[in-house]
């Protein structure tokens, strides 16, 4: 039986074994390993090489991740998940699982390079104690390690909903509050506008300069700039002194407190590193929304980014301009930002709509 298997292994090489003397098989069989030996390395190399990311052993416990969850998947969505076993390298150099989204006492220290970064943002100039400022925040909104939940049997879908003028006329209301969760930012009007944006608000990303009043539902997600930020929703929750940040600001703020959630500097810099490499001078709120939800949710559906079908790049409550209010901020880079955005849509990671 060996015989046999070594014999159909040599007469894939044109060979025939009986017709060949001992020292002469030994050569060829030594050959054959060597050749085995060979192909096996390059492609172990060319493998690595395409993405460094992707050595030999991640490749391995991929395949393992695959086995484990091989009667369901990652997740329990029908069409796709967000993180699949067989991860297309592009994405898989960027997405990383272990940078948590959200702020909690615990992840709260940053490191010294984070917090310089994250200073410079808006060049806070006499910051107040930071960790001193956390510890007073989370004695007024909740410290708790939300959405790690992921797994075969959990299919969270998210809309995420920019505010482009592209939304017009699209009636994308139904399909957008369809979703588990749905994410907006900034000023975001529904009312008026449920027919192309929809009606629910399960999240509303917000900075104190953009900050508006929420349901009791809607949790707010606080980006925060700089200290006084976290010292801005602190107040606006509870005493209402602080009435001015670089221009002035809404004392207080009507929201659920129990469900405010606080964006995580150290996943700010990630962002901004690992997805915009560098562009721009911090990713807009839209781009931290849309990367919030690649990593809290399996299905991301995204609505309201981008320029409209003319090319202007204004709100969708606001009348068309030629300039366009967002792309010219001059903090982002819009371009890049929308690129990032084709891009995870062209490898099947969310799904755009690109309105009107
Ligand atoms: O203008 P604002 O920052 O409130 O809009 C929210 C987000 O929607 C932006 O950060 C951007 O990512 C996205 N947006 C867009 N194109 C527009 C307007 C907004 O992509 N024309």
């Amino acid at each position: 039986m060996l015989l046999g298997r070594r014999r159909s292994l040599c007469s894939l090489f044109g060979l025939s074994s009986d017709s060949m003397s001992l020292p002469r098989r030994r050569q060829i069989r030594t050959l054959a390993l060597l050749f085995c030996v060979i192909t096996f390395t390059t492609f172990l190399f060319s493998y690595t090489l395409r993405d460094p990311s992707l050595d030999f052993f991640k490749y391995a416990s991929r395949l393992s991740d695959n086995l484990f969850f091989s009667s369901g998947g990652p997740c329990a969505c029908r069409r796709r998940c967000m993180t699949e076993a067989e991860d297309d390298p592009w994405f898989a150099e960027r997405f990383n699982r272990s940078v948590r989204p959200l702020m909690t006492r615990e992840n709260s220290v940053l490191s010294d390079d984070t917090f310089k970064w994250w200073q410079w943002l808006q060049s806070e100039r006499q910051p107040a104690n930071f960790s001193e400022v956390v510890d007073q925040l989370f004695r007024v909104v909740p410290d708790e390690v939300q959405y790690v939940d992921a797994g075969p049997k959990r299919c969270r879908s998210c809309s995420v909903v920019g505010n482009s003028g592209n939304l017009k006329g699209a009636h994308y209301g139904g399909l957008i509050d369809s979703c588990d969760l749905v994410i907006r930012m900034n000023q975001a009007p529904t009312a008026g506008y449920e027919e192309d944006v929809g009606a629910r608000t399960t999240h509303h990303v917000m900075y104190p300069e953009s900050a508006v009043d929420l349901d009791n539902g809607t949790s707010l997600v606080l980006v925060p700039f700089k200290t006084l930020d976290l010292q801005w929703i602190i107040s606006a929750l509870t005493t209402g002194t602080i009435t001015h940040t670089y221009t002035p600001v809404a004392s207080r703020i009507k929201a659920n407190k129990d469900k405010v959630l606080i964006y995580n500097p150290t996943f700010f810099k990630y962002v901004y590193e690992s997805w915009l490499e560098g562009h721009g001078r911090y990713p807009s709120t839209g781009f931290l929304s849309l990367m919030l939800a690649v990593h809290i949710c399996d299905e991301v559906t995204v609505f309201g980014f981008g320029a409209d079908q003319y090319g202007n790049w204004h709100h969708y409550w606001e009348e068309n301009t030629l300039s366009g209010a967002f792309r010219h901020t001059g903090v982002h880079d819009a371009d890049h930002e929308y690129n990032v955005t084709l891009q995870l849509a062209e490898k099947h990671k969310i799904q755009l709509f690109r309105g009107r």
